[in-house]
């Protein structure tokens, strides 16, 4: 509002899985802005895919840019913003994000697994528990993405253009 600090129109945070990147091209489309996702924007910037930065940088550097590509994206961006979804692991994202309105678009645990494609009928190729996994993705982070977020939209039951339409209407 016009009280906040100039930046985004909508900033979308979430586990993997709530449908982030699909719900802000439809709220992009909806209210004619353009969207802008930080994954992308790292991947632009190091010139590798996500999964090669975490194989080859690692994940603290993958953090350390993610941190620096929020910080651009609060500053340059006025459309619709998505994060990935550990972006609010930083202490400093999180004290950056306020002010804006943040959406937390939520979801269980089974409908998480579901959606990630970690569900698997073969226990022993799937190294670890998928549930217990994403239970303790879950447990972490839902405090710090209610922590930045004014908006929570649950996802289990909803399309995206349902997630959109109540995100517009919540704006
Ligand atoms: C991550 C989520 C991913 C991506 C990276 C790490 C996470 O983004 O940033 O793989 O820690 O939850 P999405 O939430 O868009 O999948």
């Amino acid at each position: 509002g016009p009280a906040g600090p100039a930046g985004p129109l909508v900033v979308l945070v979430g586990p993997p899985g709530s449908g982030k990147t699909t719900v802000a091209r439809r709220l992009a489309v909806l209210l004619g802005v353009a969207h802008r996702d930080t994954d992308a924007d790292v991947e632009r910037a190091t010139g590798r895919g996500i999964p090669e930065i975490f194989v080859d940088l690692g994940e603290a550097e993958f953090r350390r840019l993610e941190r620096d590509a929020v910080r651009r994206a609060l500053a340059e961006h006025r459309g619709v913003l998505s994060l990935g979804g550990g972006a609010v692991l930083s202490e400093q994202t999180r004290a950056e994000l306020r002010g804006h309105p943040v959406a937390f678009l939520s979801l269980s645990m089974p409908v998480g697994v579901r959606r990630t494609g970690m569900a698997t009928n073969r226990p022993l190729l799937a190294g670890v528990n998928p549930r217990a996994t994403y239970k303790t993705l879950l447990d972490a982070r839902v405090p710090l993405y209610r922590e930045v977020a004014a908006v929570e939209v649950d996802t289990d039951e909803l399309s995206a253009d349902e997630v959109a339409a109540r995100i517009v209407a919540a704006l």
